[in-house]
């Protein structure tokens, strides 16, 4: 049995190949185009290792994409390829729009040819796993409850109208031709290999080399943290129980302001690895420009996940982020593997001179 993977070279692709092989020996086909965010460092430890294939494409090519399908047969496709970061979708909206939306149209379509002509048994045993966002329901009030699978779509940036696009397509061919689709929408994930341009790991890598940490705006933003492994749990019990048609919230009931979040960090820091001259890392907090439209709060009721398909997350935020920090400390050669220049470049196009 095989399954392919999209963007399985980025944050939570690699995360979720590396432990579906730790766990099983069905050949993951791994399609990815290797945009700045894929790094097949992520995948060293499976060098030599037959059941990971990995492609260099683009699931935009559905001439590409029809053959590997052909050639490798999968039981399933899990779709993670898309341009991830808000910030980069402000400045530059067409490669969201082309990778996110028009890319999960030719997957779709792709998809679509290859299982229509199946037979019977594995045509009824195919799905097509989505991976979507909590940002395509948009921004909460401060005591509003939190996103349930039936919450309407409000998104409000460029990668979240891209994501909510995606998410419309997958519906229409599964309603239209019967694709039979799964969709997840996860909160934010964090974890090992997350690229220094989200919160999380920039915070770790700037504070080490005694960077400004930047805030936006107040820093009272409420995001809701899941360890990416759990993520990865989550879609596997989806792919293999959840009801086709079906979307998941997935969230670990972790709401943190982003302040906090900051503050957490330069803590284990300053425990960890303290700095010389003997002070905390918060000296090098500095509230910086806002987001433009930024999201004021997100928060996932992941109880349809736990009550229809009985998971939980394993890690609590305290676990989690200690594991998180301990691993970028542990990995300072991977972390300067991926400031090439063209993270440089978009560190100074986007904080300028403030970092
Ligand atoms: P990422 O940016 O780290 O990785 C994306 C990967 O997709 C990269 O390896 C990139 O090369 C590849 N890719 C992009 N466009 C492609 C294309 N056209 N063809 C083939 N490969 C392509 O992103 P991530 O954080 O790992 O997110 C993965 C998925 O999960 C995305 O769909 C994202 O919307 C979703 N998601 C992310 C989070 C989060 O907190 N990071 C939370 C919920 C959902
Ligand atoms: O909610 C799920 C989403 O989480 C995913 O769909 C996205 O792919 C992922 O990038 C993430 O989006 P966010 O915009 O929430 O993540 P980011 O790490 O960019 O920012 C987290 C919060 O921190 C957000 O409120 C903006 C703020 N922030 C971010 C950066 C990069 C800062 O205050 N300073 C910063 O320098």
């Amino acid at each position: 049995m095989t399954i392919l993977v999209t963007g399985g070279a980025g944050f939570i692709g690699s995360n979720f190949t590396l432990d579906w092989l730790a766990q099983s020996d069905e050949t993951v086909i791994n399609l990815d185009k290797l945009s700045y965010a894929g790094n097949l460092h992520n995948l060293t430890s499976l060098h030599g290792d037959a059941r990971h294939v990995f492609i260099h494409g683009d699931i935009g090519d559905a001439a590409l994409v029809g053959q590997l399908l052909g050639a490798h047969q999968p039981r399933a496709v899990v779709n993670f390829a898309a341009e991830s970061h808000v910030d980069r979708s402000i400045h530059g909206p067409s490669e969201f729009v082309q990778n996110n939306i028009v890319g999960t149209f030719a997957l779709l379509d792709a998809v679509r040819a290859y299982w229509t002509t199946r037979p019977a048994a594995p045509k009824a045993a195919f799905r097509f796993l989505h991976v979507s966002t909590d940002e395509v329901f948009g921004s909460l009030g401060k005591d509003a409850p939190a996103f349930t699978e039936t919450h309407p779509f409000e998104p409000n940036s460029p990668y979240s109208a891209s994501k909510a696009a995606s998410d419309h397509l997958v519906r229409a061919w599964h309603h239209t031709y019967g694709l039979p689709v799964l969709t997840t929408h996860c909160s934010n994930n964090y974890g090992p290999f997350h690229f220094p341009e989200k919160l999380i790991p920039l915070v770790i890598v700037n504070a080490l080399a005694g960077k400004t940490l930047p805030v936006y705006g107040d820093g009272q933003q409420i995001r809701d943290w899941l360890y990416v492994k759990d993520h990865c749990s989550a879609i596997r019990r989806v792919l293999e129980a959840g009801s086709v048609g079906s979307t998941y919230n997935i969230g670990g009931w972790n709401e943190k302001a982003n302040l906090d979040i900051v503050r957490t960090i330069c803590r284990l820091l300053d425990s960890l690895r303290p700095r010389a001259d003997g002070k905390s890392y918060q000296e090098q907090i500095a509230f910086v420009t806002d987001r433009p439209g930024h999201d004021r709060r997100y928060a996932i009721d992941a109880s349809k996940m736990e009550r229809e398909l009985g998971w939980k997350p394993a890690e609590s935020f305290d676990s989690g982020i200690n594991k998180t920090v301990q691993w970028y400390l542990d990995n300072q050669a991977w972390v300067a593997n991926v400031q090439s220049g063209a993270y440089r470049d978009w560190i100074k196009t986007h904080y300028g001179a403030t970092t």
